[in-house]
C-alpha cells in the first residue's frame, strides 16, 4: 500500500509488484477559493480525507488489509503538515500490521511513475532524461538507474505549474488554474501575444519575468477596454500556454545537446497539459527523440507513482526504521 499526503491531494493506492489494484486521490477543493494551496487547510483536509481514502483504496483493490506485505509512504518534499499526516498514519499502519515501512522521495516518485506496468506506457530505458514539471518544482533530471538521479538544471524561482496557476489568478480564473489554461487555450490562437521568453543559463529555468510581462500586459489593456480578459480569454490562454511550452522545449533540446542522451520523459502535474504532451509527440519525428509520456491519472498526485518507487526500493531491501522522519526539503537526489 502507499500514501500519498505532501501537498493538497490526498491519496491512496494497492499495487501488487509493479500492477495498479487501486489508485484513490481525493482532491481538496477548499483551496480554490484562496487562489493556491493554504497548508493549514490542506493538513485538516488530510486529517478528514486519509481513513476513507485507504479504506476506498483497500476495497477497489479488492483484497484484506492482512494481505498487505509493505506500507510506502511520502516522505518529502512537501508542506509538513500535510506530510505528517500520510507518514504518521503510514507508521501507525505499518506497525499495527507488523510490516515493512518504506520512505518514498516524491520527486523521485513522478519519475518512477513510468515504470508502473500499464499497457497505456511504456518504460524508458537507462539512461534518459526526464523533465519534472509541477507544482512546486521544474528539473531537468538525468537518470542512470533507478535510484541514482542527477539534476542536469532547475529552475531559479517559480516552478512551470507555478506559472500556469498564477497567470491563471492574474486572468481570474480559480486555483489550480493550469487544467483551465489547457482547456481554453485548446479554442485560443497560441501566436495572439507574444510573452518575453527569459534569458538564463541553458538549462535552467525562470518564470517570475513571464508573470510579470503577463500582469503587465493584463493590467494596460483592461485599462483600455475591461472587457478585455472576457473577450480575448481563449487567445491569451493559448499565448500564454504557448510561451511556456517553448520555453521548456528549448531547455529540453539544450538537455539532448549537452548529454546526447535522446530518451526523454515528462512528469510531474503540468505533464498532464495538452500541448506539452502533443509537441513531445512531435519532437519523434522531428528531432528522432524517443519520448515517454505518462498515464494521466499518474501525472498529477498520486499514491500509485508512491507505491512504484516502493516497490522498487522493497525489492532492494530498502527499508525505512520506524523513527524515519518528514523531511519537507529534499532533493530528487536524495
Ligand atoms: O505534481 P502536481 O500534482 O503537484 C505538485 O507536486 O506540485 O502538480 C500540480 C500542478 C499545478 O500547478 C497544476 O496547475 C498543474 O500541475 N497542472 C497543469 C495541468 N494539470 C495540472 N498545468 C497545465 N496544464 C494541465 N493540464
Ligand atoms: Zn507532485
Amino acid at each position: 500500500m502507499a500514501i500519498e499526503s505532501s501537498c493538497d491531494d490526498t491519496s491512496a493506492a494497492v499495487l501488487c509488484n509493479d500492477k495498479v489494484l487501486s489508485n484513490v486521490v481525493a482532491n481538496q477543493g477548499i483551496h480554490s477559493a484562496y487562489g493556491g494551496v493554504v497548508p493549514e487547510l490542506a493538513s485538516r483536509a488530510h486529517q478528514q480525507n486519509i481513513i476513507p481514502v485507504v479504506q476506498q483504496a483497500i476495497q477497489r483493490a479488492n483484497i484484506d488489509k492482512n494481505q498487505l506485505k509493505a506500507i510506502a509512504f511520502t516522505r518529502g518534499p512537501g508542506l509538513m503538515g500535510s506530510l505528517l499526516v500520510g507518514t504518521s498514519f503510514a507508521k501507525s499502519f505499518a506497525q499495527g500490521l507488523n510490516i515493512p515501512l518504506i520512505p518514498v522521495n516524491h520527486m523521485q516518485a513522478h519519475i518512477l511513475a513510468h515504470f508502473i506496468n500499464d499497457e497505456t506506457q511504456k518504460k524508458p530505458p537507462f539512461p534518459f532524461i526526464c523533465l519534472t514539471i509541477s507544482g512546486g518544482h521544474t528539473q531537468i533530471v538525468k537518470i542512470a538507474s533507478y535510484f541514482d538521479m542527477e539534476i542536469l538544471g532547475e529552475t531559479l524561482d517559480d516552478a512551470a505549474g507555478e506559472a500556469f496557476d498564477k497567470s491563471a489568478k492574474i486572468l481570474g480564473l480559480p486555483y489550480p488554474g493550469g487544467p483551465l489554461i489547457d482547456q481554453y487555450a485548446k479554442l485560443g490562437n497560441p501566436n495572439a501575444y507574444p510573452f518575453t521568453k527569459p534569458r538564463v543559463g541553458p538549462l535552467s529555468f525562470s518564470f517570475s519575468g513571464l508573470k510579470t510581462g503577463i500582469l503587465r500586459f493584463i493590467q494596460k489593456n483592461v485599462q483600455q477596454n475591461p472587457n478585455f480578459i472576457k473577450e480575448n480569454r481563449n487567445d491569451i490562454c493559448a499565448s500564454i500556454q504557448h510561451t511556456i511550452v517553448q520555453i521548456l522545449m528549448d531547455k529540453l533540446k539544450n538537455a539532448v545537446k549537452q548529454t546526447d542522451i535522446k530518451h526523454i520523459a515528462i512528469a510531474g502535474g503540468v505533464s498532464a497539459n495538452s500541448e506539452i504532451r502533443k509537441v513531445l509527440t512531435e519532437s519523434q519525428d522531428k528531432y528522432g527523440w524517443t519520448t515517454y509520456i505518462p498515464t494521466f491519472a499518474y501525472t498529477t498526485d498520486n499514491a500509485a507513482m508512491i507505491g512504484i518507487t516502493g516497490y522498487l526500493s522493497y525489492i532492494q531491501n530498502n527499508y525505512s526504521e520506524i523513527n524515519n522522519v518528514a523531511t519537507a526539503r529534499l532533493k530528487v537526489s536524495e
